[in-house]
């Protein structure tokens, strides 16, 4: 793990400075959909309404989503990108990352908003055109699809399959010239790029199994070989660098590397690729005080970078597409939990011997894998109510048999917290759903959408008889 993983909201120990503070009365936006505050009496709402009628009537836990919020980020994206890149006089095509959070009404709400959706996988494909999604909107990933999942999306007309391997160009060309169309395609490949918050999350170093290396040459290769092909259409370079990235240099140096490349095709076939796919991996606050990356910010850079590269290569400027998800629904929601246990624990501190307030809630690693697999870092706040004005250090914990189901690491919370208390952990709308299992025989929990005021169920609860119905005795 990086030295510089903890600004990244990727961590094992606590943040610099001791223990992060719990969100009290007041809210650090940045960690909260735009939608939530405070009632009247202290309990959270969301665009109005109180979190304990969202619990007394679905239950916890659950993953509470605000609507408008995802709908606003998802523009953001578009438009700063659209601007920037429209000021070097190219567009940009903005694809939602559909692995962060999925559904069909999401799906729906990114390409109302002017989006299209990446995909990488079949279930993934098959949630977006369940959601009405054209094929031409919609692209599809994996270092290893199977043909049934080229065919289907060659069925589905897709708008380009990101090919990741030498043998994926020949899979694809063969299964183009079984179904008697022309792929779409895009080669994906390793810029030697490190970047992103923790080594698993991170995508464009040698050493993985993503993409074609360009130093290595296998890149090159891959793009000639689908050049060789008649039922391959070549539309770019794709390249992703990693995920939660908060330093736009990276991006900026990726981009570069790609520019290079298509020049390079260029020179050497008389074949000028009219797209490049700069990826996601747009980098947000999970903790209060961090700040999440501004896609103006980045969108210039990139722009800049873009303009001024092909300028000295001599290039046209490519059309562009970016790959958010994170970015576009982390922030969109939080978990929303029943306090159960409230234990003290004795711990041997650095500084001596401290008392650590274990919070155990309804929940746990099986709705939010982050902090068990990177050592991610949250933050949390009692959400029935403000909670005293003393604090105690805690750890959110959940229910599952293992001593590693850690919710929250490390958060002051108030002296006061009890069993029955609503408790809110901020930034789970990414990757806390999406990677969420059965682990211990635990049903899933729902994701609800809330819009002025009233929730909608995008993904109802799994039951008991849900996960019985799988199993054939
Ligand atoms: N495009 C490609 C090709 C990707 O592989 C990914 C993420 C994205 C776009 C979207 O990246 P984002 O904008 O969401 O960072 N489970 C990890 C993150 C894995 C990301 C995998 N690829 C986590 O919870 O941090």
């Amino acid at each position: 793990m990086s030295s510089d993983a903890v600004s990244q909201g990727v961590a094992v120990s606590a943040p610099a400075g001791g223990v992060a503070p719990g969100q009290g009365a007041s809210l650090d936006q940045q960690v909260w959909a735009a939608g939530v505050g405070r009632g009247p009496d202290g309990a959270l709402a969301v665009t109005g309404l109180d979190v304990r009628d969202i619990a007394r009537e679905h239950g916890t836990p659950a993953y509470v989503m605000d609507e408008a919020d995802f709908r606003r980020r998802a523009r953001t994206y578009r438009d700063a990108f659209t601007a920037a890149f429209a000021g070097i006089g190219t567009g940009v095509d903005v694809y939602y990352a559909g692995k962060a959070f999925l559904s069909v009404a999401v799906a729906r709400w990114a390409h109302e908003e002017g989006l299209r959706v990446d995909t990488a996988t079949g279930g993934e494909l098959a949630v977006a055109l369940r959601a009405g999604v054209p094929g031409a909107d919609i692209g599809l990933h994996g270092n290893n699809k199977s043909d049934a999942e080229i065919e289907r999306a060659l069925a589905a007309g897709v708008g380009r399959l990101i090919l990741d391997s030498l043998t994926e160009v020949e899979r694809v060309a063969d299964a183009a010239a079984r179904t008697g169309t022309r792929a779409p395609v895009m080669v994906r490949v390793t810029t030697g790029v490190h970047a992103g918050g923790h080594e698993y999350i991170s995508t464009a170093h040698e050493d993985q199994k993503f993409g074609l290396s360009v130093v290595g040459g296998q890149a090159m290769e891959a793009l000639r070989g689908v050049l060789a092909r008649p039922e391959l259409e070549l539309l770019g370079i794709h390249s992703h660098i990693g995920s939660q990235i908060l330093d736009p240099a990276g991006f900026v140096e990726a981009a570069r590397t790609l520019l290079r490349l298509r020049a390079d095709l260029h020179a050497q076939t008389g074949h000028l690729v009219p797209e490049v796919d700069l990826g996601g991996g747009y980098g947000v606050a999970y903790l209060p005080g961090e700040t999440s990356l501004d896609p103006a910010r980045v969108a210039a850079d990139l722009a800049a970078t873009v303009g001024s590269v092909c300028a000295e290569l001599g290039t046209p400027v490519p059309r562009i597409s970016i790959e958010p998800g994170r970015a576009i629904v982390a922030p969109t929601a939080f978990t929303l939990y029943t306090v159960g246990t409230v234990k003290p624990v004795t711990v041997d501190g650095d500084d001596g011997p401290f008392t650590r307030t274990y919070v155990s809630v309804d929940g746990g690693m099986s709705d939010n894998l982050r902090p068990a697999l990177y050592g991610a870092q949250y933050t949390a706040a009692i959400a029935s109510r403000v909670g005293s004005a003393e604090h105690v250090r805690a750890r959110v914990v959940g229910k599952h048999c293992e001593s590693g189901d850690i919710v929250v690491h490390e958060v002051l919370l108030p002296a006061d917290v009890a069993p029955g208390d609503l408790l809110a952990v901020p930034v789970t709308g990414a990757y806390g759903r999406s990677m969420a299992s059965n682990y211990n025989h635990v049903p899933r929990p729902p994701v609800l959408a809330v819009r002025d005021g009233s929730v909608r169920v995008l993904v109802r609860r799994e039951t008991e008889d849900d996960l019985l119905a799988l199993d054939q005795g």
